[in-house]
């Protein structure tokens, strides 16, 4: 145990300091399996959701007094030992029980600040008591509910999305293997336009791709002022939590929509690739570039859903998908191959350290970099401003790098933050670059999405809880003129053309 309180000890003094989230941290730890990993994962995301709690608890207690001073730097780890005392492995599970020594002795080992624990544990338990009074519950998980109260409700609002993956079946095969095990097909969840209902109801997979591809062509041309009606419809019905019900999305033929409580990530259909869970709001970005002709990028493509997912809609088009972090890297290639994904070709390196020039055939790229994840749950708290300013300017650089690739047509911008620092300043910002302004416009995302950018970018595409979604932003840019070096080298041409036919006009006459 003590190489996973270490490590947790680790991950949470930097996700407390704004240098990382749990996710991210965990993930790079070395030494350590897979299962491991997973201890520390959960053993982090515990201790920091009790934190409030274990650090009313250490005030409430003489712990941190006499000579128990000299433990206030090792705070972090004090905490851990605190949950797991109190709400982990040595939690109590009935009044009276007696743990073990050797368990003791298993989870916090022989250090002295275990004894400290130790010697303090009916002032830990009798703290822990008096709060649950005060805050009038009972269970341990009430204690947090008070804290989480709005998250947890939420939690049970938001549908489970999967996306059915083309490589390896078609919608209709995947309905076929839910309803065999006895789920419901709750059909097409959209409720009153015929434009949805028609494209969902063909259901085959081959016209999927067709599907996705004419529902973003109707985006990019429906007039907007009918907006509010089907804006409604794009936004799914939610299957009742404890159900085995599922409905079709109304807006992406190819995801199913399941109850909120469901937990299918050991279900042989996610196993084994023919189902990728991934929210309807990270499927718009490859949806907005599907229909480009020639070759298309994936700027930042770990773990790999929009990668896979644009590959799939564009089966006949070359994808090349960069990652900076080579064990993301290899994990995007793992997940390629499982998703049996063939026009993807990965280059583990900085997508600003690419020569746009060595990728002529390109026409659309995504830009879905690292962000503050604010708007997915839980998750705002991590970041400071100053931290959310640097992740600003990494955006604005990493966009403006694409922007710089000599044929792109369209480059699609999205982040999974709520916040305008990461969304419509980093667009505003990017427009007024010497090599954008003028070459690229703002194209209308999405047309009939009813939650727009912040004023005046209203062309850009916003996702919130209320559309049962993560929070969300997406922007496109679109080429309007050719770059400067291709004008220019286009007018010397026409001069040198101007000059051979004025030259063969001297020599007639
Ligand atoms: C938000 S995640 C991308 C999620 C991905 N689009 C998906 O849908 O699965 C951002 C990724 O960009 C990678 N990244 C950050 N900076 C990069 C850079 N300069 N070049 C390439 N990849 C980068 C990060 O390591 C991270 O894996």
């Amino acid at each position: 145990m003590q190489k996973i309180h270490q490590s947790t000890e680790y991950v949470i003094t930097k996700v407390l300091a704004n240098k990382g989230t749990i996710k991210g941290l965990t993930f790079n730890l070395k030494n350590l399996t897979e299962n491991q990993r997973k201890m520390v994962y959960k053993l982090s995301d515990r201790v920091i959701f009790f934190k409030p709690i274990l650090e009313e608890i250490i005030k409430k207690s003489s712990l941190l007094r006499g000579t128990g001073h000299k433990y206030k730097k090792q705070r972090n780890l004090l905490l851990i030992f605190i949950y797991e005392f109190l709400f982990g492995q040595l939690k109590k599970k009935r009044a009276g029980e007696v743990i073990s020594e050797k368990k003791i002795k298993y989870v916090l080992g022989n250090k002295p600040i275990s004894k400290l624990i130790l010697v303090h544990s009916s002032q830990l338990h009798s703290a822990l008591a008096r709060i649950k009074i005060q805050k009038k519950v009972f269970r341990d998980e009430d204690l947090v509910e008070q804290k989480e109260t709005t998250s947890n409700k939420e939690g049970l609002k938001f549908p489970k999305y999967f996306r059915v993956n083309p490589f390896k079946a078609t919608v209709d095969e995947i309905v076929q293997k839910l309803v065999l095990e006895k789920w419901v097909d709750l059909g097409s969840s959209a409720s009153n336009t015929s434009q949805q209902n028609t494209t969902l109801q063909t259901g085959q997979n081959l016209n999927k791709e067709k599907n996705e591809k004419e529902i973003s062509k109707e985006n990019s041309t429906e007039k907007s002022n009918s907006n509010q009606i089907v804006s409604k419809s794009m936004i799914c019905n939610v299957p009742e939590v404890n159900t085995k019900t599922f409905y079709r999305d109304p807006m992406i033929p190819s995801l199913l929509v399941l109850p909120p409580t469901i937990d299918l990530h050991s279900h042989y259909l996610v196993k084994q690739f023919l189902m990728i869970a991934q929210n309807k709001a990270s499927c718009f970005p490859p949806l907005i570039l599907s229909g480009m002709d020639g070759e298309l990028i994936d700027a930042t493509s770990a773990p790999g859903n929009k990668t896979i997912q644009l590959a799939g809609l564009c089966p006949n088009q070359k994808v090349y998908a960069f990652e900076k972090d080579f064990k993301r890297g290899k994990l995007l290639k793992q997940r390629v191959k499982q998703s049996k994904a063939t026009n993807v070709e990965i280059r583990v390196m900085d997508f600003l350290a690419s020569n746009p020039k060595e990728f002529p055939k390109v026409s659309g790229i995504l830009v879905d970099p690292s962000c503050s994840g604010s708007g997915v749950h839980g998750k705002k708290w991590e970041f400071t401003e100053e931290r959310i300013m640097r992740l600003s300017a990494f955006q604005h650089k990493i966009l403006c790098h694409a922007l710089k690739f000599p044929n792109v047509k369209k480059v699609v911008y999205s982040t999974c933050s709520i916040r305008k620092e990461e969304n419509e300043d980093v667009v505003a910002k990017t427009l007024e670059a010497s090599h954008v302004k003028g070459v690229f416009k703002l194209k209308r995302a999405l047309k009939n999405w009813k939650r727009r950018g912040i004023e005046p970018y209203q062309k850009c595409v916003r996702c919130s809880h209320d559309d049962l979604t993560i929070g969300f932003f997406v922007a496109c840019f679109e080429r309007i003129q050719q770059n400067l070096d291709q004008v220019k080298k286009r007018r010397r041409t026409n001069k040198k053309k101007e000059k051979i036919i004025k030259n063969k006009e001297q020599n007639k006459n």
